[in-house]
């Protein structure tokens, strides 16, 4: 069959254009990845003699630009606002990505219901569900006024009419996987598509200051589904994310053109949708059992903000030739480094035994400050004692043993003073970020053995 001249190759998972279909992609080394799709009849982003973003199409000077015409808008909510870098920039395209079930749709709603009831008039165009699939979730979240619009719909050209004609505050799309150009002709969700719908938004937001968020279904592999390219091309990532069979959900920027990429916000699912969660410690922390071994509280920075984590470990002798090391919420790799550094810094022996790590409360934290968290707890489990209940200790652990200072020590030890830790164990380097009039005893080590001499004190 003779092949078509007006179809083009690309990579599912990159966006990586090729003219004959491939095994592998060249570009991000993925397999079978290589998808035909017709050339669309329109160039992506518009026409060629498309206008620039601003409202003239002239080069000018950054001194007489002035940043203080963009007043941000709260989401109403404070965890989302500090996650977006201080509220919604009017005129961004969002995009909120997640898996399916973890709440995007309740978020954004609820986002709306702030908005709304705040007299400001939101568009919310769904292609997934009909209005009164909508009208049952929004009854669980609150009373809507008439400035909530509805607008149930797949068609780009259609979408983007109703915004212009109705010009409101805010739009949500849900989601953009079911969003399709009729002058293209690959099904919705494919790549072309995709870029087509992407590059539409961005126009549209851009040209009529109008912030829009785009919900984004994530893959097997908690990517956005689609090309990377919609990463690029939107000003802000964020993912939503959170255990199945927990309640708690973590909102994080992994791009943001207006705001670091550091804050995470915490919400807890209930029956009438999200609620903020503005004290994580406290929340991280409830339920502990704090007479066992193999536990120890550390303190990790999210951000801005100091969350005491409680580092659960459980050694037990291995059954089989290879010991088992395997950890949840912490980085693998370095458990297997510290195990290391616990063998031959120390008198443990621990060749012969399995190791388990967990992170209570299911929040994954990759920062080398709980370094001395999961060293005193892995101790404390394979010397079954157990640390002092009102224990903190955190510090970055080297590889000849050594604890090694971390950043912003004082917030960490204002956060477990606050929340009554009266025995502080970090390291020497941050010895003048102790809080002398809290009445805590601040225990400053500069090695594993001092610092587990420290942990397993009694009294
Ligand atoms: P949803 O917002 O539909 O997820 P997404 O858009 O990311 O696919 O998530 C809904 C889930 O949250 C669903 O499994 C039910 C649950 N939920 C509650 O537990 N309480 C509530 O009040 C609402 C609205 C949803
Ligand atoms: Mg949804």
């Amino acid at each position: 069959m003779a092949k078509a001249k007006n179809t083009i190759f690309f990579c599912g998972e990159c966006g990586y254009e090729s003219t004959k279909w491939m095994g592998q992609c060249p570009a991000c080394k993925a397999w079978n990845s290589f998808k035909e799709e017709v050339i669309p009849s329109l160039s992506f982003g518009g026409t060629a003699k498309k206008k620039g973003f601003g409202s003239e199409n002239t080069v000018i000077s950054i001194t007489d630009v002035t940043a203080g015409d963009v007043s941000r808008i709260s989401s109403g909510f404070e965890e989302l606002d500090r996650v977006l870098g201080g509220g919604i920039v009017p005129g961004s395209l969002i995009l909120l990505g997640g898996d399916p079930g973890i709440g995007k749709s309740t978020l954004l709603l609820q986002v709306f219901h702030k908005l709304s009831s705040a007299g400001n008039e939101v568009l919310y165009v769904s292609g997934e569900e009909s209005g009164s699939q909508i009208k049952i979730r929004a009854d669980r979240i609150g009373e809507f006024d008439e400035k909530m619009k509805l607008f149930c719909e797949t068609s780009l050209p259609d979408v983007e009419e109703a915004v212009r004609r109705s010009n409101p505050s805010c739009v949500v799309i849900d989601s953009i996987q079911t969003m399709y150009d009729p002058q293209i002709a690959s099904a919705p969700g494919s790549v072309s598509q995709i870029r087509q719908v992407t590059g539409v938004f961005m126009r549209l937001a851009k040209e009529t200051n109008i912030p829009v968020f785009i919900v984004g279904h994530v893959t097997k592999e908690g990517n956005v589904a689609g090309p990377r390219i919609l990463e690029h091309m939107v000003d802000t990532v964020l993912y939503f994310e959170g255990d199945r069979f927990a309640s708690y959900r973590i909102i994080r920027a992994v791009k943001n053109r207006f705001g670091s990429t550091n804050e995470i916000g915490i919400f807890e699912m209930d029956n009438v949708g999200l609620r903020e969660v503005k004290n994580p410690s406290e929340y991280m922390l409830s339920g502990r059992k704090d007479d066992t071994s193999g536990s120890c509280i550390t303190c990790s920075l999210e951000g801005t903000r100091p969350i005491l984590l409680e580092i659960q470990a459980l050694v037990a002798t291995t059954a089989f030739g290879n010991p088992r090391r395997t950890s949840a919420g912490t980085d693998n790799n370095r458990l297997n480094l510290l195990l290391a550094v616990l063998e031959k810094r120390t008198k443990l022996s621990l060749s012969d035994k399995d190791t388990y790590i967990n992170v209570a409360g299911g929040l994954k934290v990759s920062e080398p400050a709980i370094d001395l968290g999961v060293v005193a707890a892995i101790a404390s489990s394979a010397g079954d004692f157990v640390i002092e209940p009102k224990t903190v200790c955190f510090g970055e652990v080297g590889l000849s043993g050594e604890v090694r200072g971390v950043t912003q020590a004082q917030r960490r030890i204002t956060e477990a003073v606050n929340l009554g830790f009266t025995r502080i164990v970090y390291p020497y380097a941050n010895k003048n970020a102790e809080i002398k009039e809290s009445g805590a005893e601040f225990i400053a080590v500069s090695d594993i053995n001092e610092a587990l001499r420290a942990v397993s004190r009694k009294g």
